[in-house]
């Protein structure tokens, strides 16, 4: 049997239904082609023109009533494998003891009183974040809408071995022997689950979707009624690239049929490397909050029995995310926004970044912890001052759970420029990080109200 034939009989074995098997066999003839899915700057064109957010003339009432049929839908089904976790993210406490999920909880709510809109909140769950999200949104019985589930469940598929890509073994918990196939599922998922009905039925026309971790990206009636007014069948909310952005995936136009393409770094091929880094031409990246028209994408998932053609993503992570010496796997995997390209007339907005705050590691987990963010009536975070740039030790502090031995405490860093961490240190209580602060050495413990500035070398900490 090839390796095709053995994930294809698990998932047989396991239930899992024929169109995801078929949606994975397609990606497997991808991976094994060595498919790279390049996009070639002589076939494109930079994105240009893109409309502001605060720029926009948007009718109130027009606004109010978009957001009247506007669905929030959260991406929760992935599992935070970068930061050494196997469950939702959103399940992090990340204002005090509450996590991303009370907080988005606290924003819909708000934003329905603010203007009785009805939004419903639909998580996106795996397997593995299903039971324990909605266990927790049960705090919060009056989140229920009519006729809208609070999730839905996207499919899974097997993890591969890099090495001869078969389905991984691995009999410690053999649950880790399966993962979700990337956000790119939630369209399939969407689908399959009766869940576009449902929200068409109950009067929905729109959803915003956004990653669970990014408490950015709040229900917004004035992107509502933008998307609306724009007739888009699909759009993305963009923002700047910064520097930092240099090497990561943005935008671009197809020349051939003038559509937007979304190209990760990934599908640079490696001539066009330095095009692609120029952020004064390529000058915007996808936020991953999208809008959707739930009709045309109703349509478009008719014509296409459920699937819509996206690129492959070849993910390499270990098959236990906590264990770093467990076997490589490859994980096949899809991005939402990729489906830019799939609908004709897709549009995008520019955003600020105050509507992306991701989540991708344990440096962006401290900020939003700390001081640097208050959270204001709408429960939006709201920046008081620009976020310092935090680089803490990989080799103590990547996983959650080591950080959190390490940082129980969150420190001050509203008046930190950047903090730089190397050695494993442990932070006490009440700590002030002031203008741009380097802890290093072997590491130890920072006492209780102690301040760290410019050069603090490990001696002068433990003095
Ligand atoms: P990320 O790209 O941050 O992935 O997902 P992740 O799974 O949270 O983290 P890593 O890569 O394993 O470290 C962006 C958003 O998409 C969701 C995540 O829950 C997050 O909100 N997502 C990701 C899904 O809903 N399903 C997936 O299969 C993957």
């Amino acid at each position: 049997m090839t390796g095709l034939d053995l994930a294809q009989q698990k998932m047989r074995d396991a239930g899992v239904p024929a169109a995801a098997v078929d949606v994975f066999t397609r990606f497997y003839g991808l991976l094994e082609s060595g498919s790279t899915g390049i996009v070639r700057e002589s076939d494109v064109d930079p994105l240009a023109d893109v409309p502001h957010l605060d720029d926009l003339e948007v009718d109130d009432a027009a606004a109010a009533d978009a957001l009247a049929r506007t669905a929030v839908i959260k991406l929760n089904g992935g599992l935070g494998t970068s930061m050494g976790m196997d469950r939702a993210k959103s399940l992090l406490p990340v204002r005090g003891s509450r996590t991303f999920l009370d907080v988005t909880a606290d924003q819909v709510l708000a934003a329905r009183e603010a203007t009785g809109a009805r939004l419903p909140l639909v998580l996106m769950n795996s397997f593995r974040t299903r039971d324990d999200s909605l266990a927790a949104l049960a705090a919060y019985p009056q989140l229920a809408v009519d006729g809208v589930p609070l999730d839905f469940l996207q499919n899974r598929e097997p993890k591969l071995l890099v090495d001869g890509l078969t389905p991984v073994a691995w009999d410690a918990d053999p649950t880790l022997e399966w993962c979700p196939p990337g956000h790119g599922d939630l369209y399939p998922a969407l689908y399959a689950s009766g869940v576009l009905d449902a929200l068409l039925a109950a009067g929905f026309r729109y959803a915003s979707v956004s990653n669970s971790d990014n408490l950015g990206a709040t229900p917004d009636a004035r992107v509502a009624g933008w998307f609306a007014a724009s007739g888009a069948p699909f759009a993305a909310e963009v923002a700047r690239r910064t520097p930092a952005d240099r090497k990561g995936g943005h935008l671009v136009v197809r020349r051939s049929d003038g559509r937007i393409v979304l190209r990760e770094s990934a599908q640079t091929a490696p001539e066009d490397a330095d095009a692609a880094a120029d952020i004064a031409t390529h000058a915007y990246f996808n936020t991953n909050n999208l809008w959707l028209d739930l009709e045309a994408l109703s349509a478009e998932l008719e014509r296409t029995g459920g699937v819509l053609d996206l690129p492959l993503i070849r993910n390499e992570k270990h098959v236990d995310p906590t264990d770093r010496t467990s076997p490589k796997v490859v994980q096949v995997e899809s991005a939402m926004g990729a489906a830019i390209e799939v609908f004709d007339g897709a549009a995008v907005l520019e955003v600020g970044r105050e509507r992306f705050l991701p989540v991708k590691t344990t440096n962006d987990l401290l900020v939003l912890r700390s001081d640097v963010y208050a959270e204001d009536d709408a429960h939006r975070l709201v920046a008081v001052v620009d976020a310092p740039f935090v680089d803490l030790d990989p080799a103590h502090y990547a996983l959650v759970g080591e950080f959190d031995t390490r940082v129980p405490h969150v420190p001050s860093l509203r008046g930190a420029t950047s903090l730089r961490v190397r050695g494993d240190w442990s932070l006490g209580r009440g700590v002030a990080v002031v203008g741009d602060a380097e802890l290093t050495g072997e590491g130890g413990t920072v006492p209780d109200g102690a301040t760290l500035v410019a050069d603090v070398s490990a001696d002068a900490v433990r003095a």
